[in-house]
C-alpha cells in the first residue's frame, strides 16, 4: 500500500514509532551490561513499578514483544490439550490472529456480542451446553479491554463475568493490548489495580501506547505463576534482550505516561468525534476511547479513502458504512482538523 499521498494515517494506534521519553531510555542504556531473558535490573525495576500501580507485590511480571504472542503463551499455558477458551465472535483471538490459537491446539467459542462484549448469560448457555465428557471443555474466558470496537466493560460487568468465571471453574484472561485507553476512557469506572484484581491473567499493552514494542503480561493468580517461564522458553517468547521492552515500562509507570499517553489519544478521539457529530453524522457504536466507527455515505469514503489511511469497517446499507479511525498517543489536532476540512 502506498501511504505517500495520505495527510494522516488513521489506521491505528501504532502507526508512530516511540514516545521520546522511551527511545532516550533505550539510548541511555544502550552502554550498559544486563543479565539476559528477564534477570536484569531494568525488568526488576518494571516489574517492581506494575506491581505497585496494581497494588499488588506477589503478582508475577514477564514481558513479550507482542499482543498475538501475549495470547499465544497465556492461553496456551491456561489449557490443557482437551481444553478450550470463550471469547466474542469479534473477539481478536478468534478474527485477527490467523488462528494462532487453534494453532496451539485449542478450540475458540464464538458467542455472540453485546456492544462488542461478552456477557454472563451466553457463558451460562454455553457451559449448560458443554457438559458431555466427549466434548471440548470450556476453561478460559477471553476479553479484551477496551474491546475490538472501543466498548470498556464497566466494573460491574467484569466483576459479574468474574464471578460467573469463578462460578464455572473458568479462568479470566484479559487481553489488554488497549488497557490504558479503557482505564482513561469517557466514563471508565475502573482502574489497572481493579482489573488486576479480576483478571487470572492479563497484559497491559505498549505497543498501541507509546512504546516501540512490547507487552507487559501480569499473572495476580499465584497459583498460576510457577514454570511461566519455562513454558515464555518453548514458545520462543522468553527474549534474551527482555530488558529492551521492560525498559518501556520503566518509563511508563515511574510516573503517570502510560496513562498521559492513553489519555491525550482518547482526547484527541473525542476531539475528531465532535467535529465529526457537528457535521451531523452518526457512529456504530459510542466513542469512549481511541477507536472510532463513524457512519458516512460511501461517496463521502470514496472521496476521503485518497487522503487519509482508515478501514472501512462494516456495510451498514447500499449507501452507507462506517469506517474506522484509530488516535494514537501521538496524533495532533493539525491532522483532524484536516480530517475534518475534507469530510
Ligand atoms: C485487542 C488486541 N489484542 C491483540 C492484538 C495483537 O497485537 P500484535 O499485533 O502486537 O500481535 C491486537 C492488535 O491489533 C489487539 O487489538
Amino acid at each position: 500500500m502506498n501511504t505517500a499521498n495520505y495527510q494522516y494515517l488513521f489506521f491505528n494506534d501504532y502507526s508512530e514509532g516511540a514516545h521520546p521519553r522511551i527511545l532516550a531510555a533505550l539510548q541511555n542504556s544502550n552502554d550498559m551490561q544486563e543479565l539476559g531473558y528477564g534477570e536484569d535490573d531494568f525488568t526488576l525495576q518494571a516489574s517492581d513499578l506494575i506491581q505497585q500501580v496494581i497494588g499488588n507485590q506477589a503478582a508475577a511480571v514477564h514481558f513479550v514483544s507482542s499482543g498475538t504472542l501475549a495470547n499465544i503463551v497465556c492461553l496456551s499455558y491456561l489449557l490443557k490439550p482437551y481444553e478450550s477458551v470463550i471469547a466474542v465472535s469479534s473477539g481478536h483471538i478468534n478474527v485477527y490472529e490467523a488462528g494462532a490459537i487453534e494453532a496451539t491446539g485449542h478450540k475458540v467459542h464464538e458467542l455472540s456480542a453485546v456492544d462488542g462484549k461478552l456477557t454472563p448469560d451466553a457463558i451460562h448457555e454455553l457451559m449448560n451446553r458443554m457438559t458431555d465428557e466427549h466434548m471440548v471443555k470450556p476453561k478460559v474466558v477471553y476479553i479484551s479491554q477496551s474491546t475490538e470496537i472501543g466498548s470498556i466493560y464497566t466494573k460491574k460487568e467484569l466483576e459479574n463475568i468474574a464471578t460467573v468465571a469463578r462460578k464455572n471453574n473458568l479462568y479470566l484472561y484479559i487481553d489488554g493490548a488497549r488497557i490504558g485507553h479503557a482505564v482513561m476512557g469517557k466514563n471508565a469506572d475502573m482502574n489497572l489495580q481493579q482489573i488486576a484484581e479480576l483478571a487470572d491473567i492479563f497484559y497491559i499493552g505498549g505497543t498501541k501506547n507509546g512504546g516501540l514494542m512490547g507487552e507487559a503480561i501480569v499473572i495476580p493468580n499465584p497459583n498460576l505463576q510457577a514454570e511461566f517461564r519455562r513454558h515464555m522458553r518453548q514458545k520462543g517468547a522468553l527474549l534474551a534482550k527482555t530488558r529492551t521492552v521492560s525498559i518501556q515500562f520503566v518509563e511508563f509507570f515511574k510516573d503517570d505516561l502510560y496513562f498521559a499517553n492513553a489519555t491525550f489519544a482518547n482526547q484527541m478521539a473525542q476531539l475528531l468525534a465532535a467535529g465529526i457529530s457537528q457535521k451531523g453524522y452518526r457512529f456504530l457504536t459510542p466513542v469512549l476511547t481511541n477507536q472510532l466507527f463513524p457512519i458516512f455515505p460511501n461517496a463521502i469514503i470514496a472521496k476521503l479513502k485518497p487522503l487519509f489511511g482508515f478501514y472501512e469497517w462494516q456495510k451498514l446499507d447500499n449507501e452507507h458504512s462506517a469506517i474506522r479511525l484509530v488516535t494514537s498517543w501521538k496524533t495532533q489536532k493539525s491532522a483532524i482538523d484536516q480530517f475534518l476540512a475534507s469530510l
